[in-house]
């Protein structure tokens, strides 16, 4: 077992896990913060995507132990209160999920995504969500969602 501090929306916390236990899994089964969702757990399809100290990371592919002493923001710290974080409003407005499941990691790679560069090509947006798969949406309203958050947040 391993002894980790670490932040998350905001909050301290203080936890033992097991060694082998993933960033995913604290998040979800330890903190109760499901809205980072589990797609293959394998690297592959980005809903387990999250921000680790500004970064966005796929949490299942690294331990909670590797986070101590980070500050985390997962999906549930995005919104301020009632109003929805700009990438949040921009999938709305856009249509841009249908089952939703992929929802938070895709807004979690978007905000990252314009944190870095804030006024994206369409080829920069689909090489900075290629790491975050959708099953339903086609991925054309995604992307217009990505260029509303960007005219928004400027
Ligand atoms: S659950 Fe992490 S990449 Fe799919
Ligand atoms: S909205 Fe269903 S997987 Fe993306």
């Amino acid at each position: 077992m391993t002894k980790i501090e670490l932040t998350v929306n905001g909050t301290r916390h203080a936890r033992e896990v097991e060694d082998r236990t993933l960033l995913v899994d604290l998040l979800r089964d330890h903190l109760g913060l499901t809205g980072t969702h589990v797609g293959c757990d394998t690297s592959q399809c980005g809903c387990c995507t999250v921000h680790l100290d500004g970064r966005a990371v796929k949490s299942c592919t690294m331990l909670a132990a590797q986070a101590d002493g980070a500050s985390i923001v997962t999906i549930e710290g995005m919104a301020k209160g009632d109003k929805l974080h700009p990438v949040q409003q921009a999938f709305t407005d856009c249509h841009a999920l249908q089952c939703g499941f992929c929802t938070p990691g895709m807004i979690m790679a978007t905000a990252a995504l314009l944190k870095d560069n804030p006024n994206p090509t369409d080829e920069e947006i689909y090489h900075g969500l290629e790491g975050n798969l959708c099953r339903c949406t086609g991925y054309i309203n995604i992307v217009k969602a990505v260029k509303q958050a960007a005219q928004t947040m400027k």
